[in-house]
Protein backbone atom coordinates (compact mmCIF):
# COMPACT_ATOMS: atom_id res chain seq x y z
CA UNK A 1 0.00 0.00 0.00
CA UNK A 2 1.02 3.06 -1.28
CA UNK A 3 1.47 6.02 1.49
CA UNK A 4 0.25 9.48 0.86
CA UNK A 5 3.07 12.41 0.36
CA UNK A 6 1.25 15.57 0.63
CA UNK A 7 -1.50 16.50 3.26
CA UNK A 8 -4.75 17.81 2.89
CA UNK A 9 -3.49 20.98 1.86
CA UNK A 10 -1.20 19.60 -0.79
CA UNK A 11 1.66 20.27 0.82
CA UNK A 12 4.67 17.98 0.98
CA UNK A 13 4.20 15.63 4.13
CA UNK A 14 6.42 12.73 3.36
CA UNK A 15 9.07 11.95 0.87
CA UNK A 16 9.36 8.21 0.23
CA UNK A 17 9.27 7.81 -3.47
CA UNK A 18 9.85 10.37 -6.27
CA UNK A 19 7.17 8.37 -8.50
CA UNK A 20 3.85 9.92 -6.78
CA UNK A 21 5.50 13.43 -7.67
CA UNK A 22 4.47 15.43 -10.52
CA UNK A 23 6.44 17.58 -13.19
CA UNK A 24 5.12 20.51 -11.47
CA UNK A 25 6.13 19.43 -7.39
CA UNK A 26 9.75 17.80 -8.64
CA UNK A 27 10.56 21.41 -10.40
CA UNK A 28 9.28 23.30 -7.34
CA UNK A 29 11.69 21.20 -5.06
CA UNK A 30 14.49 21.83 -8.09
CA UNK A 31 14.27 25.25 -8.01
CA UNK A 32 13.84 25.75 -4.25
CA UNK A 33 17.20 24.33 -3.95
CA UNK A 34 18.87 26.10 -6.78
CA UNK A 35 17.87 29.41 -4.50
CA UNK A 36 19.91 27.58 -2.03
CA UNK A 37 23.10 27.58 -4.65
CA UNK A 38 23.05 31.33 -5.06
CA UNK A 39 26.57 32.16 -4.41
CA UNK A 40 28.80 29.44 -6.39
CA UNK A 41 31.37 28.15 -4.52
CA UNK A 42 30.22 29.28 -1.12
CA UNK A 43 27.65 27.24 1.43
CA UNK A 44 24.27 27.78 1.28
CA UNK A 45 22.86 30.88 3.23
CA UNK A 46 21.85 29.84 6.66
CA UNK A 47 17.73 30.52 7.75
CA UNK A 48 15.52 29.87 10.53
CA UNK A 49 12.85 28.38 9.62
CA UNK A 50 13.05 25.01 10.98
CA UNK A 51 13.79 26.80 14.82
CA UNK A 52 11.99 25.21 17.21
CA UNK A 53 12.12 21.55 14.92
CA UNK A 54 13.61 18.72 15.49
CA UNK A 55 14.88 16.55 13.05
CA UNK A 56 16.03 12.93 13.67
CA UNK A 57 18.73 11.14 11.36
CA UNK A 58 18.16 7.31 12.20
CA UNK A 59 20.50 5.37 9.40
CA UNK A 60 20.14 1.52 10.03
CA UNK A 61 22.60 0.90 7.21
CA UNK A 62 26.01 2.71 6.28
CA UNK A 63 26.12 6.39 4.80
CA UNK A 64 28.62 9.63 4.28
CA UNK A 65 27.26 12.31 1.61
CA UNK A 66 23.27 11.37 2.58
CA UNK A 67 23.67 11.61 6.76
CA UNK A 68 25.91 14.66 6.56
CA UNK A 69 24.15 16.43 4.55
CA UNK A 70 20.88 15.99 5.93
CA UNK A 71 22.51 16.82 9.30
CA UNK A 72 24.28 20.07 7.85
CA UNK A 73 20.79 21.14 6.11
CA UNK A 74 18.92 20.84 9.01
CA UNK A 75 21.72 23.55 10.94
CA UNK A 76 21.36 25.56 8.26
CA UNK A 77 17.99 25.59 8.66
CA UNK A 78 18.76 26.40 12.81
CA UNK A 79 16.61 22.84 13.51
CA UNK A 80 17.77 21.12 16.55
CA UNK A 81 19.43 17.99 15.33
CA UNK A 82 19.42 13.99 16.77
CA UNK A 83 21.77 11.50 15.22
CA UNK A 84 20.95 8.54 16.44
CA UNK A 85 24.23 5.98 16.89
CA UNK A 86 21.93 2.81 15.90
CA UNK A 87 25.01 0.48 16.84
CA UNK A 88 24.40 2.23 20.48
CA UNK A 89 20.81 2.41 20.58
CA UNK A 90 18.16 0.08 21.99
CA UNK A 91 17.44 -1.25 18.75
CA UNK A 92 20.86 -3.29 19.32
CA UNK A 93 19.04 -4.78 22.18
CA UNK A 94 15.88 -5.98 20.12
CA UNK A 95 13.83 -2.65 20.64
CA UNK A 96 11.79 -2.38 17.25
CA UNK A 97 11.38 -0.10 14.78
CA UNK A 98 8.51 2.03 15.80
CA UNK A 99 9.19 1.58 19.52
CA UNK A 100 12.57 3.75 18.82
CA UNK A 101 10.21 6.22 16.59
CA UNK A 102 7.81 6.39 19.40
CA UNK A 103 10.41 6.50 21.77
CA UNK A 104 11.79 9.77 19.83
CA UNK A 105 8.13 11.20 19.06
CA UNK A 106 7.64 11.47 22.54
CA UNK A 107 10.84 13.80 22.93
CA UNK A 108 9.24 15.98 20.01
CA UNK A 109 10.92 15.04 16.88
CA UNK A 110 8.95 16.89 14.04
CA UNK A 111 11.12 15.47 11.15
CA UNK A 112 12.64 11.76 10.67
CA UNK A 113 14.89 11.22 8.00
CA UNK A 114 15.37 7.59 7.64
CA UNK A 115 17.71 4.85 5.58
CA UNK A 116 17.38 0.91 6.17
CA UNK A 117 17.75 -2.22 4.04
CA UNK A 118 14.54 -3.68 4.05
CA UNK A 119 12.14 -2.21 1.36
CA UNK A 120 9.48 -0.42 3.06
CA UNK A 121 10.35 0.77 6.31
CA UNK A 122 9.77 4.69 5.34
CA UNK A 123 6.27 3.90 4.34
CA UNK A 124 5.91 1.86 7.52
CA UNK A 125 7.12 4.69 9.76
CA UNK A 126 5.29 7.35 7.71
CA UNK A 127 1.76 5.38 8.10
CA UNK A 128 2.26 5.17 12.26
CA UNK A 129 4.16 8.63 13.27
CA UNK A 130 1.70 11.37 15.05
CA UNK A 131 -0.39 13.78 11.94
CA UNK A 132 2.42 16.70 12.42
CA UNK A 133 5.43 14.19 12.54
CA UNK A 134 7.24 13.99 8.69
CA UNK A 135 9.13 10.77 6.92
CA UNK A 136 11.97 11.54 4.60
CA UNK A 137 13.59 8.46 3.13
CA UNK A 138 17.16 8.29 2.43
CA UNK A 139 17.67 5.50 1.12
CA UNK A 140 15.27 2.06 1.26
CA UNK A 141 16.80 -1.16 0.27
CA UNK A 142 17.15 -1.23 -3.45
CA UNK A 143 13.78 0.50 -3.93
CA UNK A 144 13.84 4.36 -3.71
CA UNK A 145 16.64 7.07 -2.54
CA UNK A 146 14.30 9.97 -3.61
CA UNK A 147 16.93 13.08 -2.28
CA UNK A 148 19.38 11.51 -4.55
CA UNK A 149 17.04 11.32 -7.60
CA UNK A 150 16.60 15.10 -7.02
CA UNK A 151 20.29 15.73 -6.71
CA UNK A 152 21.22 14.23 -9.51
CA UNK A 153 18.51 16.00 -12.22
CA UNK A 154 19.39 19.24 -10.55
CA UNK A 155 22.93 18.59 -11.45
CA UNK A 156 22.23 17.30 -15.21
CA UNK A 157 20.01 20.68 -15.35
CA UNK A 158 22.73 22.63 -14.02
CA UNK A 159 24.95 21.28 -16.40
CA UNK A 160 23.10 20.48 -19.46
CA UNK A 161 19.34 22.51 -18.81
CA UNK A 162 16.49 20.42 -19.88
CA UNK A 163 16.87 17.15 -19.78
CA UNK A 164 14.32 16.05 -22.12
CA UNK A 165 17.13 16.85 -24.60
CA UNK A 166 19.66 14.54 -23.05
CA UNK A 167 21.09 11.36 -23.96
CA UNK A 168 21.48 9.73 -20.50
CA UNK A 169 23.55 5.97 -19.56
CA UNK A 170 23.23 4.59 -16.20
CA UNK A 171 26.55 2.11 -16.17
CA UNK A 172 26.67 -0.51 -13.73
CA UNK A 173 24.70 -2.74 -10.92
CA UNK A 174 20.96 -1.27 -11.87
CA UNK A 175 19.14 -4.42 -10.80
CA UNK A 176 20.41 -3.70 -7.44
CA UNK A 177 20.08 0.55 -7.89
CA UNK A 178 17.73 2.84 -5.94
CA UNK A 179 19.47 5.55 -7.07
CA UNK A 180 18.73 4.39 -10.70
CA UNK A 181 15.23 4.00 -9.70
CA UNK A 182 14.89 7.43 -8.03
CA UNK A 183 16.49 8.94 -11.28
CA UNK A 184 14.10 6.94 -13.40
CA UNK A 185 11.45 8.37 -12.08
CA UNK A 186 12.39 11.91 -11.54
CA UNK A 187 13.39 11.62 -15.74
CA UNK A 188 10.55 10.09 -16.68
CA UNK A 189 8.30 13.15 -15.03
CA UNK A 190 10.38 15.81 -16.31
CA UNK A 191 11.11 14.10 -19.80
CA UNK A 192 14.71 12.70 -21.04
CA UNK A 193 15.63 12.29 -24.45
CA UNK A 194 17.07 8.90 -24.21
CA UNK A 195 17.45 7.24 -20.74
CA UNK A 196 20.20 4.17 -21.53
CA UNK A 197 21.05 1.21 -18.81
CA UNK A 198 24.43 -0.43 -19.62
CA UNK A 199 25.35 -2.92 -18.06
CA UNK A 200 25.94 -6.84 -18.04
CA UNK A 201 22.65 -9.17 -18.16
CA UNK A 202 22.52 -9.93 -14.31
CA UNK A 203 22.70 -6.60 -13.05
CA UNK A 204 19.92 -5.56 -15.72
CA UNK A 205 16.37 -4.58 -14.15
CA UNK A 206 13.51 -7.10 -14.48
CA UNK A 207 12.06 -6.15 -17.99
CA UNK A 208 9.05 -4.69 -16.60
CA UNK A 209 10.69 -1.75 -14.93
CA UNK A 210 12.44 1.37 -16.79
CA UNK A 211 9.80 1.25 -18.91
CA UNK A 212 10.83 2.99 -22.12
CA UNK A 213 14.60 2.95 -21.45
CA UNK A 214 16.88 1.71 -24.14
CA UNK A 215 19.30 -1.57 -22.59
CA UNK A 216 22.88 -1.87 -24.13
CA UNK A 217 24.91 -4.64 -22.37
CA UNK A 218 28.60 -2.90 -24.69
CA UNK A 219 29.60 -0.09 -23.11
CA UNK A 220 31.09 1.50 -25.87
CA UNK A 221 27.78 1.28 -27.67
CA UNK A 222 25.63 2.09 -24.44
CA UNK A 223 27.65 5.28 -23.61
CA UNK A 224 28.01 6.66 -27.54
CA UNK A 225 27.23 10.58 -28.01
CA UNK A 226 26.26 10.61 -24.69
CA UNK A 227 25.85 13.49 -22.93
CA UNK A 228 25.84 12.02 -19.30
CA UNK A 229 27.24 9.17 -18.05
CA UNK A 230 26.64 8.12 -15.04
CA UNK A 231 28.73 4.99 -13.35
CA UNK A 232 27.03 2.89 -10.43
CA UNK A 233 29.21 1.08 -7.75
CA UNK A 234 28.74 -2.89 -7.51
CA UNK A 235 26.27 -2.94 -4.71
CA UNK A 236 27.78 -6.24 -3.01
CA UNK A 237 25.59 -6.33 -0.12
CA UNK A 238 22.29 -6.63 -1.89
CA UNK A 239 23.41 -9.92 -4.18
CA UNK A 240 22.02 -13.03 -2.74
CA UNK A 241 25.17 -14.61 -3.18
CA UNK A 242 28.73 -13.95 -3.27
CA UNK A 243 29.32 -16.69 -6.35
CA UNK A 244 26.86 -13.80 -8.00
CA UNK A 245 28.83 -11.13 -8.15
CA UNK A 246 31.23 -10.29 -10.77
CA UNK A 247 35.18 -10.70 -11.04
CA UNK A 248 36.10 -7.08 -9.94
CA UNK A 249 39.15 -6.98 -12.89
CA UNK A 250 36.85 -8.42 -15.56
CA UNK A 251 33.86 -5.97 -14.51
CA UNK A 252 36.37 -3.18 -15.00
CA UNK A 253 37.71 -4.86 -18.16
CA UNK A 254 34.39 -4.55 -20.04
CA UNK A 255 32.36 -1.54 -17.96
CA UNK A 256 34.85 0.45 -15.94
CA UNK A 257 34.91 4.25 -17.15
CA UNK A 258 38.26 4.83 -18.53
CA UNK A 259 39.42 8.35 -20.15
CA UNK A 260 39.85 6.13 -23.31
CA UNK A 261 36.28 4.14 -22.83
CA UNK A 262 35.21 8.27 -22.23
CA UNK A 263 35.61 8.99 -25.52
CA UNK A 264 32.92 7.52 -27.08
CA UNK A 265 30.48 9.88 -25.19
CA UNK A 266 30.10 13.28 -26.25
CA UNK A 267 33.45 15.44 -25.63
CA UNK A 268 31.54 17.41 -23.50
CA UNK A 269 29.95 14.62 -21.58
CA UNK A 270 29.48 15.15 -17.71
CA UNK A 271 30.51 12.27 -15.95
CA UNK A 272 28.45 11.16 -12.57
CA UNK A 273 28.74 8.97 -9.59
CA UNK A 274 25.96 9.36 -6.53
CA UNK A 275 28.79 7.44 -4.15
CA UNK A 276 30.69 6.29 -2.58
CA UNK A 277 32.92 4.94 -5.61
CA UNK A 278 35.22 1.73 -6.08
CA UNK A 279 37.96 3.09 -8.06
CA UNK A 280 39.34 0.78 -10.50
CA UNK A 281 36.37 -1.06 -10.62
CA UNK A 282 33.09 0.97 -12.54
CA UNK A 283 35.71 3.81 -12.76
CA UNK A 284 39.21 4.91 -12.62
CA UNK A 285 40.57 8.26 -10.74
CA UNK A 286 41.44 9.80 -14.10
CA UNK A 287 37.54 9.89 -14.50
CA UNK A 288 36.45 10.12 -11.30
CA UNK A 289 39.11 13.21 -10.38
CA UNK A 290 38.82 14.09 -14.34
CA UNK A 291 37.58 17.73 -16.34
CA UNK A 292 34.21 16.20 -16.89
CA UNK A 293 33.53 14.76 -13.37
CA UNK A 294 31.12 16.56 -11.76
CA UNK A 295 30.66 14.10 -8.57
CA UNK A 296 32.02 16.92 -6.21
CA UNK A 297 28.99 19.02 -7.30
CA UNK A 298 26.64 16.15 -7.09
CA UNK A 299 27.67 16.37 -3.24
CA UNK A 300 27.17 19.63 -2.78
CA UNK A 301 23.98 20.08 -4.74
CA UNK A 302 22.93 17.16 -2.37
CA UNK A 303 22.46 19.64 0.59
CA UNK A 304 20.81 22.31 -1.27
CA UNK A 305 18.30 19.81 -2.52
CA UNK A 306 17.83 18.27 1.64
CA UNK A 307 17.18 22.16 2.28
CA UNK A 308 14.60 22.54 0.52
CA UNK A 309 13.11 19.32 1.23
CA UNK A 310 13.10 20.27 4.67
CA UNK A 311 12.09 23.78 3.90
CA UNK A 312 8.91 22.27 2.23
CA UNK A 313 7.73 19.85 4.99
CA UNK A 314 8.68 22.02 7.95
CA UNK A 315 5.25 23.88 6.74
CA UNK A 316 3.43 21.02 7.22
CA UNK A 317 4.96 20.49 10.76
CA UNK A 318 3.71 24.15 11.66
CA UNK A 319 0.31 24.02 9.92
CA UNK A 320 0.02 20.78 11.97
CA UNK A 321 1.09 21.98 15.16
CA UNK A 322 -0.98 24.72 14.74
CA UNK A 323 2.00 27.30 14.38
CA UNK A 324 1.26 28.58 10.35
N1 LIG B 1 24.97 8.44 -2.49
C1 LIG B 1 24.79 8.01 -1.22
O1 LIG B 1 23.68 7.68 -0.79
O2 LIG B 1 25.92 8.00 -0.47
P1 LIG B 1 25.99 7.55 1.05
O3 LIG B 1 25.69 6.08 1.10
O4 LIG B 1 27.39 7.88 1.51
O5 LIG B 1 24.94 8.32 1.81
Amino acid sequence: MQIRQTDEQGRLRHLITLEDLDREQLESILRHAERYLSQPGKPPPRDTILSGQTVANLFFEASTRTRASFELAAKRLSADVLNLDVNMSSRAKGESVMDTIFTLQAMHVDIFVVRDASTGVPAMIARQVAPHVCVLNAGESDVSHPTQGLLDVLTMQLHKGDTSALRIAIVGDIRHSRVANSAYHALSKLGVGELRLVGPPELMPESDEFVGAVRDTTLDSGIRDADVVMALRLQKERFAQLSDIPDSQEYHRRYGLTQARMAAAKPDAIVMHPGPMNRGVEIDSSVADGPQSVIREQVANGLAVRMAVLARVHEHVRSARGEA
